[in-house]
Formats: C-alpha cells, structure tokens, sequence
C-alpha cells in the first residue's frame, strides 16, 4: 500500500511513523507513506496557501490551485483508489472504514487548515471525507496520523501475530474483553480461575460472553448496529 499525504505541516505528522509498528511495516516495505508540502506547489513569492472567504466571513480558506497541482502531479504517477479530505464534516471513523482502506493499493489524505479548502477542491477531486470525532483540530495532521495508524496495523503482516488484529475491539462490533498477565495475584486482585482451566472451548465462551457484558454496559450503542 502506498499513502500520499498533502499537508502544510509535514513536521507534525513524521514523528508517529519513526516509531514501533508503523516504522517497522515502512521498514518491512508493507507500506509507503509519502509527505508532500503543499508549499511546494504554491505559483507566487510568499507560496501563499491561504485567502480571505468569498462573501465575507472569519477565517482563511485554502485555495484550489496548490492542492490541484499537488494532486494532479500525484495522479499522473498512478492511480488512486481514494482521494480522502480531513475535516471535521466528515464520516465519522470506525473500524469499518480502517478495514475498508487497509485493501486499498493507493491513497492519498489531504490535511485542511483555517476554516478548510474552498469546496471545488471536494467537488473536483474528493471521493472520501473523514472525521476523526465530533471536535474540531487545528488541522487534519493529527486526524491523518490516526487515520494512518488505524489502516497500517491492519495490513497483512504489519501485527506480529496475524489474529491478533481480528480480536480486537470493534472488530465484531463488541468491545474486547477483559485480558490478564503474570502475576495471578498482584495485592489480592486475582485473575479469574477459569483462565488456568486449559479448557480452551470454555475460555472462549467466556470471553465472548465477557465482550458482550462490557459491550452491554459501556457502548450499548454498538449492539444496536
Ligand atoms: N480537522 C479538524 N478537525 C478534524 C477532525 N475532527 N477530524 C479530522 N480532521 C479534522
């Protein structure tokens, strides 16, 4: 997989893939990230990015030209499944959709900053806008390293042990169950019995029913789904 990302503050988005899983699925060659800055592709002295709103109204909006150029410079290279817009007005993430994009061959994420890009920008080459939560950023940097770190750890091969992606929360729309380590008595607060039973068919029965009681109580929204 191969993700472009368009931004004008690449220095905010580089530190989450230098380290742990996304660094080591970059170094493993599972995926690609690619940083371009939307400076670079600016016609004027002062690589001017931004302008006052049309109609009046607080806040700078970024223009069509630079972020055309960018992403028709990126399209003539190859094609792209998805051209996905940061922005708070988006589809919220879930699960879901970091299931959707992980089989993607190509795609790029273009971060918004002030009030966001002039909306020929999405008439012309949006096909995908999300949200990463019901609060706005200061920019789509952060929402775009979520986004990316969501997708990455779910490319085959990226997690160590290939289930353990499948076990996680969400996957089935149910929240994970409780999980226990060494000690099986740390101050008193012990580890359920049933986990040494080495019955594995009853484990497995209670940690389903485990999902279902901690889906039930914290997020009954997701059981309606
Ligand atoms: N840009 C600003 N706020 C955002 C949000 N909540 N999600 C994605 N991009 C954003």
């Amino acid at each position: 997989m191969r993700i472009d990302i368009i931004t004008v503050l690449p220095e905010l988005l580089k530190s989450p893939f230098e380290a742990s899983i996304l660094k080591r699925a970059i170094e493993a060659g599972l995926v690609e990230v690619h940083f371009h800055n939307l400076r670079d592709y600016t016609s004027d002295n002062y690589k001017s990015i931004d302008d006052t709103q049309f109609g009046g109204g607080a806040g700078m909006v970024m223009m069509v030209e630079p972020i055309d150029k960018c992403i028709s410079a990126l399209k003539s290279e190859r094609a792209y499944d998805d051209i996905i817009y940061m922005t708070p007005d988006g589809e919220t993430l879930k699960q879901g959709i970091a299931n959707q994009l992980s089989l993607k061959e190509n795609i790029i994420i273009l971060c918004g900053h002030y009030k966001g890009v002039d909306q020929r920008v999405r008439d012309m080459f949006i096909t995908r806008e999300i949200s990463i939560g019901d609060y706005v950023l200061s920019g789509g940097e952060l929402g775009a390293a979520v986004l990316c770190d969501a997708v990455i750890r779910l490319i085959p091969g990226v997690l160590g042990n290939e289930t353990s992606a499948l076990t996680d929360s969400f996957q089935d729309n149910l929240l994970a169950p409780p999980i226990y380590t060494k000690p099986r008595d740390y101050k008193g607060y012990k580890v359920p019995e049933l986990l040494f039973s080495g019955n594995l068919p009853k484990i497995e029965k209670w940690r389903e029913e485990q999902a279902y009681l901690r889906t039930k109580e914290r997020r009954p929204d997701l059981l309606e789904d």
